[in-house]
């Protein structure tokens, strides 16, 4: 219905917690790509990236309480992502959004923003 926000229509918290999960999964068993993630334990990034997501899509802002503004480009910028990173994350992406089967209208504009998103995270050339 109109009056719910995308987050509802997404499938709430159940589906942001298994697009996140997927695509830690997939972090997780990529050796190369899991070398860009500093921490042990993924877990707690799966967790502000869920929390981030629900906030974004009109969900719930327990991310903004927790973490304060976003601001993903600085946070971002201490790991260097290049295209193969940017194109890495996006497959991984692709794959765990594909586990959820949305409509495709909303699976286009949750897609549309990670392309955008990822792009705008990109801070090394090659
Ligand atoms: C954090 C990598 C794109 C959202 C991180 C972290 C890494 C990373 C290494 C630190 C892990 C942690 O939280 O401890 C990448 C790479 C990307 C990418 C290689 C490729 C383009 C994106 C995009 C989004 C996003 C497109 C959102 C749509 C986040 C969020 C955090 C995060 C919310 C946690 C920020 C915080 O500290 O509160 N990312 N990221 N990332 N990333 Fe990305």
């Amino acid at each position: 219905s109109s009056a719910s926000s995308l987050y509802d229509q997404m499938g709430g918290h159940e589906a942001f917690h298994q697009l996140t999960t997927e695509f830690y999964d997939r972090v997780a068993a990529d050796p190369d790509f899991r070398a860009l993630y500093p921490e042990d334990d993924l877990e707690p990034a799966r967790e502000r990236l869920e929390m981030f997501l629900e906030q974004y899509f009109g969900g719930p802002s327990t991310y903004g309480h927790r973490r304060g503004h976003p601001r993903l480009r600085m946070r971002h910028a201490p790991f260097a992502i290049d295209s193969w990173a940017r194109e890495t994350w996006l497959k991984y992406m692709r794959e765990s959004m594909d586990t959820l089967h949305l409509p495709p209208l909303l699976d286009g504009m949750m897609w549309d923003y990670f392309e955008r998103a990822a792009r705008a995270m990109t801070n090394t050339p090659g």
